[in-house]
Formats: C-alpha cells, structure tokens, sequence
C-alpha cells in the first residue's frame, strides 16, 4: 500500500459537546472544557475528533437542527474559542471533522423563515413545499411527514422533526449557500466533515406511498413489543417499508461529488464520511466519500467470532472492487445508539466484554472511531421522568403511546426513556464528585449525571488504577498505533469454523501479525501450528505470560492476544 493518508491510521474519537466539558459551569458543555481536555484526549492517544453540531440551534433535534451554519452555538462559545479548540487539537497530533447536516436546516433557520414566508419570495423553493400532502410518508421522529405552514397556506416535507424541515436540493441556490458554509469551515482549518443523514437527502421523485398498515406510533410500540424473531423480522420490514421512498433517490451521486471536488481544492487530504453503510457513495473510491461507517457490524445484540467474520468477508470483498480500493470504517457506537456495555454485554462479564469488542474494532482493518466515555465503561441512564427527556422524539413517543394508544403513562414513560437517545449521551463523569465533576455543585447538568461515577466509572479513579478500562484503552490504542501492520495491514481470517474464538493475521510486506480474541466464558487451547511459523512474539497480551509456543496458545475467558509471527 502506498503511503496511508492521515484519514487511514487516525483513530477518531466523537466528542458530544453538550455532554463533553463543562468550562464555564452553567451545566452545559462548551468549547472551553474541550480546550481544557485536549491534554487528557492526547493522552488517550487517538488522533481524529469528532464534534457531533457546534452550531446555533434551537435544540429540538440536539443541535441536528441548525438555525446558522456559519457560527457557533452561544452556550459553547464564540468562533474565537472554536479557533483556539482546533489550533489546540492541530498542535497536539489531532485532527477535527465536524458534523454537516445538509439534508434538513431547523425550522428557525433564517432560510425557512423566509421561505415560508409567502409562495413567492426569493427562498419560496428551497425547501420541499406542496399544496396538499402527496402522500402518506412519515417522518422517522414525529408522526406525518408533510406539516402545514399557514403563512403559505401548503405543506412542508421534513424526514425528521418537524421543527427540521428538508431543504430543497434540486435548487442551485440552496447548494450554493450550503458550499459556502462549508468553504467557510475549511478556510479556517477544519480537516474535514462527517455527513449526517445523507441518505434523506434526496426522496423517490414518483413519491410512492408505503404500504405498511401503522402509524409511526404503532410501529415503533409494536417493535418495542416484538419478542420472537418472527416478530422482530416484520418490524424491520415494516421498519423499512415505511421510509424506503423517503430515502437514496437520484441525485446523491453528483452531489457527493461535487462536494468532494470542493474538499481537494483544499490542501492536507480534507476528509468526509458518510453517516451510511452503502459502499456506492464512496463512487470510483476516488470522487465521492472517503469513507462510509461499517454500520452493519454494530447491528446484532452479541458481537460472536461469526457475526464479525462475515461481516468482514462482506465489507472487505465488496470495498476491494471499487476503482480505487475503498479504506473500511469500523464503529460500534454513537450518540445514536445505546452504550456499548448495555449493547453488547451479557450483564455479568461487561467490562472483559467491552475489552475484547476495543481489542477487535482496533485491531480489524479501517479507521476506528470511538464515542465519548466508552473509554471508561459509562452506560445508559433511563430517564423515566418524561420532564426530564430533551431528546424530544422521545418526548413524542411519551405522548403518543398515552394519548394515542392508551398506554399507563408509568409504562408509556419506561418506553420513551428506553428509546431515547438521551441515556447514552449523558454528561461525561470526570471525577468522584457531585455530578460526576461534570459541572459544580448546586448546577443542575443539561442532562442527568448517571450516577455509577460513584463506583468507580469516571476518569479520575481510572487514571490512578493501572487495571481500568480507561487505561486498557490508552494500551490498546497505542499497541494500534506501534504496530504497522494493524493500521495498514491486510486481513486473513484463519480457523473460520472456530465458534467461540476469532483469529486472523493482519500483514504487510514487513510484518506479520496474529489476533487471537477468545469470545467465550471458558479458556481456550490454541493451535496455531499450521501457521508455519516456528515462533511468536506477544505484542500484547490480556493474560501474563512469558512466552508463546504456537502450539498451545492459552487464552483465558475473553482474553486476547495479539502477537508478531
Ligand atoms: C443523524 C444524527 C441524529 C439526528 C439525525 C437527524 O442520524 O446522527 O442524531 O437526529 O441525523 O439530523
């Protein structure tokens, strides 16, 4: 492989700024407290960062629903602090790509406030307006998909909240504006961009109807209900039957392309990844993203020795035959999806459980990226007090189940809080100390503070405790980093029919490696003869010892060995 780009072997952490640091104490995160932890990230060692949106918004979609593009968000500072955040990354080895959300503005934005104006101003068509709703699509947050707007007297279209209506991107002024705003983050240094939704952006032109026989209120109760895999099955279907003509329409192609040609203008290989799993939009490998997240990974409750092999037999063949050989992404969460311990633990043997899925996203091939406070083991908080939720698409679903299905609001409350996205970006627990030292004190956080930094999840006791998941990951992250032929490797899967462990070697030219991660609750004898090799040296290794014969390599409960051949 030629020389890897930066984009190749950075390892990205997504930073929630809400959630992040608290610099000036109102309970809110902001660009000071990031500032303030670019020490504590550097020496994490990771080497991209994501901000989740920074920008002015009104918050009903958690800053998905931006109201200026080309400024940031009052309570998280000015565009000096921004400055001074990105200078103070850049310094420290770090890259940062922000979120770009072109599909939708928020409905506070200065453009659809003009647009809806009248049917005849400047802006009337850069969103999706229509006299009569033209079918039944939904959107995937709040109910019908076409809201009236008085002023016009019509129906906007919005995928997601209503407060997030979709611009229209069939109207060069809208795309010239958007470009802007994105030449206005890359002239001051941004490394790129992470591209939220870029599915929605454009819609089946015939506008289809679906066809599933539901509201969006009962779909989402009955996939909460669905038990059996009968069940389950058919509320993917109709998961994806409902919204399938609301996504991947024509267009998307050219305008990623578009996008990028802006990027290489620029020098320092800007960089963009796609919030989607199809590989097409990376195009030729050359002219449209840099990279799209291996989502499908993510999707399975218990990540198995088989889950992970065919998935990247999958991903891999099906990047290679692009043009230009397509780089993988790996991730196994986001603020979008619950915390990794709840995800895929089995509530007894979590923390060796988070250990190995870190093991195998950092030592498969692609670009990691990791999610704020996994890194110390945080999980998901409930919040059962429908007062207390801001993701308000919980909000609604609260209020749908009790008011359209007549659900026990203490149940219909269980169910909002379960949904909601609220109890995996809960603020980032710092110390032992009254909200997690997240904010003073007497200051009541955003969010609630979950309250297990008590017992050890928070930074601070995990920097002091050689054995911590934080600094399992600090190890881990470097032994990636030491090790050529896992950042830029190729992959070979060996032992393919092992069921309870995953082994492959990760090579280049100079160097051979071999990942052994056992997945089961018993110990494992491997025999790894048939490798030819005569010996191996452990790179590193969850259980100690002192040498390694090929033909008995012992691996305890979840242990995990990485070793040169
Ligand atoms: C993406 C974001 C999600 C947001 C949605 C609408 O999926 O990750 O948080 O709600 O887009 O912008």
């Amino acid at each position: 492989m030629s020389q890897p780009k930066w984009w190749q072997t950075a390892i990205f952490y997504q930073i929630y700024p809400r959630s992040f640091a608290d610099g000036n104490s109102d309970g809110i995160g902001d660009f000071k407290g990031m500032i303030e932890k670019l020490d504590y990230l550097q020496a994490l060692g990771v080497t991209g960062l994501w901000l989740s949106p920074h920008f002015p918004s009104p918050l009903w979609d958690c800053g998905y629903d931006i109201s200026d593009y080309e400024a940031v968000a009052p309570e998280y500072g000015s565009l000096e602090n921004f400055a001074r955040f990105l200078e103070g990354a850049h310094a420290r080895g770090m890259k940062v790509i922000l979120d770009l959300v072109l599909n939708h503005t928020s409905d506070q934005h200065s453009w659809f406030l003009e647009s809806k104006s009248s049917r005849d101003n400047p802006k009337a068509d850069w969103y999706v307006w229509a006299d009569t709703p033209p079918n039944n699509w939904q959107s995937c947050f709040d109910g019908p998909a076409w809201t009236y707007a008085p002023e016009r007297g019509q129906y906007y279209y919005h995928y997601f909240m209503k407060q997030q209506p979709d611009l229209n991107w069939r109207n060069p002024q809208v795309k010239a504006a958007m470009w802007k705003a994105v030449r206005f983050w890359l002239d001051l240094g941004v490394d790129g961009f992470r591209l939220d939704a870029l599915g929605t952006i454009y819609e089946d032109p015939a506008m289809t109807p679906h066809s599933v026989p539901m509201t969006l209120t009962e779909l989402r109760h009955f996939s909460d209900n669905a038990k059996t895999p009968k069940e389950r099955k058919l509320a993917e279907k109709y998961w994806f039957d409902m919204f399938k003509h609301q996504w991947g329409g024509p267009g998307l192609h050219d305008l990623m392309k578009e996008l990028r040609a802006i990027l290489d203008e620029y020098p320092g290989d800007r960089m963009l990844v796609g919030e989607d799993d199809n590989i097409d939009y990376m195009g030729n490998g050359d002219d449209e993203l840099h990279l799209v997240f291996n989502f499908p990974l993510m999707r399975t409750d218990r990540l198995t020795p088989d889950w992970a092999r065919r998935n990247q037999a999958e991903r891999l063949s099906r990047l290679d035959t692009l043009q230009t050989r397509g780089w993988p992404c790996n991730t196994l969460g986001n603020h979008d999806s619950p915390r990794l311990l709840n995800r895929y633990g089995d509530g007894v043997h979590n923390l060796q459980m988070a250990r190995l899925h870190l093991a195998l996203l950092l030592t498969l091939r692609g670009t990691p990226f990791l999610y704020n406070g996994e890194e110390i083991g945080m999980t998901d908080l409930i919040i059962t007090d429908p007062s207390q939720l801001r993701d308000t698409m919980a909000t609604w679903y609260y209020e749908s189940l009790v008011n359209e299905l007549k659900i026990e609001p203490a149940e219909a409350a269980l169910r909002a809080g379960t949904m909601s996205r609220d109890k995996n970006r809960t603020p980032m627990q710092w110390q032992n100390a009254p909200n997690g030292g997240f904010c003073p004190p007497g200051v009541t956080p955003w969010l609630p503070v979950n309250p297990n930094y008590a017992v050890g999840v928070n930074v601070a006791d995990q920097e002091t405790d050689p054995d911590s998941l934080l600094n399992f990951y600090r190890r881990m992250i470097r032994v990636r980093k030491e090790t050529p032929a896992l950042v830029a490797g190729e992959y070979k899967p060996i032992h393919e029919k092992a069921s309870k462990y995953l082994a492959f070697l990760r090579f280049t030219p100079e160097q051979t490696v071999l990942v052994a991660l056992n997945f089961s609750v018993k110990p494992k004898r491997l025999d790894f003869s048939d490798l030819g090799a005569t010996s191996a040296q452990v790179i590193f290794s969850s259980a100690e010892r002192t040498e390694l014969p090929l033909t008995k390599a012992d691996l305890e409960p979840f242990g995990i060995l990485i070793a040169t051949l």
